[in-house]
């Protein structure tokens, strides 16, 4: 496995929708296995493929990880087949804006449909937190990012400090919160 560079906001690769998966073989598996090991290595609890700069439909996601424990999961070409009316707020981060978070609102439920890493379709409904995560990767796929979520004046302010500690070079920093 191996650990691959984050794509860092503001960048126009994040922008871009992803591309369905035909065929789960090796090189999915071993996407997969590589994003987790980035995901774990920057402390995130959720990555999209696009998030290292690779433009298929796959996510990882470990909500474990949070309470010490370690439950990896894996989605190809994830969809949302149903959520809830009622909605909740979470204080969103991503790793591909670090240290920037903002109260996203979102269904409280949803049931998403995928392929597992053998290729088999898989049904999971989620809730909570696992919830949360999994609409915030799916939209990475679709080339939406968690900052589309709020205002225009709150993104701006986001996308003008990352774009400020890119350039001198203070991108570095691990995030200090669990972040997808
Ligand atoms: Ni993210």
């Amino acid at each position: 496995m191996t650990i691959r560079p984050l794509v860092i906001a503001p960048d126009e690769r994040l922008n871009i929708a992803s591309t369905k998966v035909e065929v789960v073989d090796d090189s999915i598996r071993t996407l997969l296995n590589d994003m987790l090991e980035t995901m774990y290595a920057n402390d995130g609890i959720g990555l999209a493929a696009v998030q290292i700069g690779v433009h298929k439909r796959c996510v990882v996601v470990d909500v474990a990880v949070r309470d010490g424990g370690k439950e990896p999961m894996k989605f190809i070409n994830p969809e949302i087949v149903k959520n809830s009316e009622a909605e909740s707020v979470f204080a969103e981060g991503c790793l591909s804006f670090p240290d920037q978070y903002s109260d996203v609102v979102r269904p409280e439920t949803v049931t998403v449909r995928y392929l597992d890493e053998n290729g088999a379709e898989k049904t999971i409904e989620a809730s909570g937190i696992l919830a949360t995560c999994l609409q915030h990767e799916i939209d990475h796929t679709n080339g939406i990012v968690f900052v589309d979520h709020i205002s225009k004046m709150k993104r701006d302010i986001i996308l003008r400090k990352l774009k400020k500690a890119k350039r001198f070079g203070l991108i570095e920093e691990l995030p200090t919160h669990p972040t997808v």
